[in-house]
């Protein structure tokens, strides 16, 4: 029957074709027309409209049991072309997968498989079974794109037999407002570390061989200028001069469109003043005719809706679906109504929308779906699913645990040795919620008891590595009264080192807006109580964004930013305090000492940089020394003339550690002002104990010290420059 219809659509494509001038049209293209020419106008919306899954299962719950009335509804009376969301075993969403796919291929007049999106931020974040990877954050504090790369592959592997084609990963905004709540889904502060990271997910997401004959989607999102909001809560305005749209915020989008990304989501909030939704000069002006995407642009969760509910920005919602429309949507990631297919349809017939405008989004939808090969291979398959969760998989997010925990200080305190006892505390001590975080079975992290089963706490893996006999739990996030203090002080007596967790319970979106980001106080209390007993305390900061910690840091021997590690971020940890492995990971965001005084590391003159640890800052077990520093020119004449910059770095410890080299160019006068420096390439490196080796990095200055004008136009002025690495400086100049 699909085969049927198709070859009558191609033969009507290809008659309306040969009307119009002569022009090759690709396959694709010839598939799409032949089956846009058959639809319906409300087939058409329908495929325009994306549903939560909570929509078509039993009592509107995440698990898949179907409702097969209301999933009825939606694929025969609304046609709708796309669902989302929901969370289950990897038996559940086989079924549920294929179960809907048959009826919407089968029980519908054109026979278009549905496309599934989902969530995967993390690795199979949503399969019970799945491999639960590090947060971006902390991934980004690795500064190792094959870390990046290898669990993007694990989570593609993970996704694709499961009929999950879509997935809306990954973040690019940049963090750098460390109260916004998301802070801990990007890839930190700097612009050019998201855009490396960012782009290294998508096309090894996309681009995933193992998977065939599957293909899969990333998401960029959320465009444009969410993640530095004025009030710092999730979802409220940003006001951000468009000079530094252009320098900070776009690069990651642009790379991520220049390196193929599928689709995009549009950013929730307002930006100076216009709600993203419905701009036309950001989704068509700016996304569409700028930067050149031509993928599928989808809405955030009930957007549209929220043009009129949040940002009264429209009278009523037909009113603001019309501007979504026109602003440049392909689909509405309605959730759970089906106004938006009401609105358009009536729009449309009131002559405010054209019938081709509905085509230009079908179109791209259409071709996604064809390009996805979702038309050959709707259906999940079973017979490689032993691999979701496996060894290897589980191997990889350690090691992404490995590489992305920083050590921020240590006064001789790390490592511990074998045969120390060792007291361990607070709230993270003895729990997976947090060392998962959220978006982990559930949208705001699952309880305790729907966590893995087979995975380890800090404690448990802290008792395996160092001996059970000598690793003693105390589990409290608080000291909540006397009795307790006297019981832990009584522990701490007995033993050599204490091991304080401290930081956020996990939260999600809004449900993680803050007024202050001090630490709450019951955890630096009990910081203080550890260090009070005397004995050498080291703090474990599991948290999506930097917590205010002035009350205890210069009274502890040791910190590490553990953020939220996944699912083998606990035997990460206590391999890295055991000393077997050195901690490689340096900070991707600036932490603040204090709650008053925020700036990132690209602060400009007149400004102030007084953070606790600065970007980049992260410490080992050994020593590196950097040296001899040079250029291969220090005088250009032309902006893209070649210059290699070459430095040697000596392990100088007693031992093997990774070094991430970060190298950073600073414009020393701009007309428009210049930050004190910007990251322009990294590499990161395994160097043995004693090795030096000699690291080259190639640029043209055009590529690293132009910045754009609030137009976009590149601006490259001449005058001194100067190229940083760990301290060290080297002056070009262009004449
Ligand atoms: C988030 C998106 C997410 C979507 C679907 C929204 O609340 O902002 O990032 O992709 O939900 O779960």
């Amino acid at each position: 029957m699909i085969k049927q219809n198709l070859i009558l659509g191609i033969l009507l494509a290809v008659f309306f074709s040969a009307c119009k001038p002569k022009q090759m049209p690709d396959p694709i293209e010839l598939k799409v027309d032949s089956l846009l020419v058959q639809m319906t106008l409300d087939e058409k919306i329908g495929q325009m409209t994306q549903l939560c899954f909570s929509t078509i299962t039993l009592n509107g719950s995440k698990n898949l049991d179907l409702n097969v009335n209301n999933f009825r509804e939606a694929v025969t009376k609304y046609h709708v072309g796309s669902f989302l969301s929901g969370s289950d075993s990897i038996v559940k969403w086989v079924n549920f997968i294929t179960n809907i796919q048959k009826v919407a291929i089968n029980e519908t007049r054109l026979h278009i498989p549905l496309i599934i999106g989902i969530d995967h931020v993390h690795g199979a974040n949503y399969v019970n079974e799945g491999t639960i990877l590090p947060h971006n954050l902390n991934i980004s504090c690795s500064f190792d794109t094959e870390i990046i790369k290898k669990g993007a592959k694990v989570t593609a592997i993970e996704t694709a037999d499961l009929g999950l084609t879509w997935n809306f990963a990954p973040v690019l905004d940049i963090g750098k407002n460390p109260y916004w709540p998301r802070l801990y889904e990007t890839f930190g502060e700097d612009p050019y570390l998201c855009s490396v990271m960012g782009t290294a997910f998508i096309t090894s997401y996309e681009n995933c061989p193992e998977i065939a004959p599957y293909k899969l989607a990333a998401c960029a999102k959320h465009f444009i200028g969410y993640s530095d909001p004025r009030s710092g809560w999730d979802r409220t305005p940003s006001e951000i001069p468009w000079q530094v749209i252009y320098e900070q915020f776009i690069p990651s989008f642009r790379s991520a469109i220049d390196n193929g990304v599928k689709t995009f989501m549009i950013n929730s909030g307002e930006l100076n003043g216009e709600p993203v939704h419905g701009s036309k000069r950001l989704l068509t002006g700016l996304l569409r005719n700028e930067l050149g995407f031509k993928g599928v642009i989808l809405t955030d969760i009930k957007d549209i809706k929220k043009i009129v509910d949040m940002h009264a920005g429209a009278d009523n919602e037909k009113e603001a679906t019309l501007m979504a429309i026109n602003a440049g949507i392909d689909m509405s990631m309605a959730c759970n109504a089906y106004d938006f297919c009401t609105y358009i349809k009536e729009l449309v017939q009131e002559g405010k929308i054209t019938e081709e405008r509905i085509n230009e989004s079908v179109r791209r939808i259409l071709r996604l779906k064809f390009e996805l090969g979702l038309f050959d291979n709707p259906y999940p398959r079973s017979d490689r699913l032993a691999k979701i969760g496996c060894k290897e998989h589980r191997q990889v997010a350690k090691e992404a645990a490995l590489a992305s925990t920083v050590l921020l200080k240590n006064e001789n305190v790390l490592p511990i040795p074998m045969g120390k006892k060792i007291l361990v505390t607070g709230l993270a001590a003895n729990s997976k919620q947090m060392l998962n975080g959220a978006w982990t079975f559930d949208w705001l992290g699952a309880p305790e008891e729907r966590q893995p089963k087979n995975m380890n706490t800090l404690y448990s893996a802290l008792a395996k590595t160092f001996d059970s006999n000598n690793v003693t739990l105390f589990d409290v996030e608080k000291l909540t009264s006397e009795a307790q203090q006297k019981d832990f002080a009584k522990l701490a007596k007995k033993t050599d080192y204490i091991i304080v967790t401290v930081g956020e319970r996990p939260y999600s979106e809004f449900k993680g807006n803050i007024n202050d980001l001090t630490l709450d106080a019951g955890q630096s209390d009990l910081v203080l109580a550890a260090v009070a007993t005397g004995k050498p305390v080291i703090v474990m900061l599991f948290e999506g964004r930097p917590r205010i910690i002035a009350r205890f840091v210069d009274t502890v021997g040791a910190i590490l930013f553990t953020g939220y590690p996944g699912i083998m971020g606990a035997d990460a940890i206590a391999e890295l305090l055991s000393g077997t492995i050195s901690p490689a990971g340096k900070l991707s965001f600036t932490y603040p000492a204090e709650v008053g005084h925020q700036v990132p590391y690209y602060y400009k003159k007149s400004e102030k940089y007084l953070p606790l640890y600065p970007f980049g800052h992260g410490l080992s077990y050994t020593s590196f020394e950097y040296s001899g520093l040079q250029l291969s020119d220090s005088l250009i004449t032309r902006p893209d003339q070649e210059i290699t910059a070459t430095v040697y770095i000596k392990n100088t410890g007693q031992i093997e550690a990774s070094e991430a080299i970060l190298w950073y160019v600073k414009d020393e006068v701009g007309t428009i002002t210049r930050p004190d420096k910007k990251l322009c390439f990294f590499e990161k490196d395994i160097l043995p104990a004693g090795i030096r080796k000699k690291y080259t990095f190639k640029f043209k200055p055009i590529d690293v010290c132009a910045y754009p004008d609030e137009h976009g136009s590149t601006v490259f002025e001449k005058g001194k420059f100067s190229l940083l690495v760990a301290g060290m400086q080297v002056n070009f100049y262009y004449k």
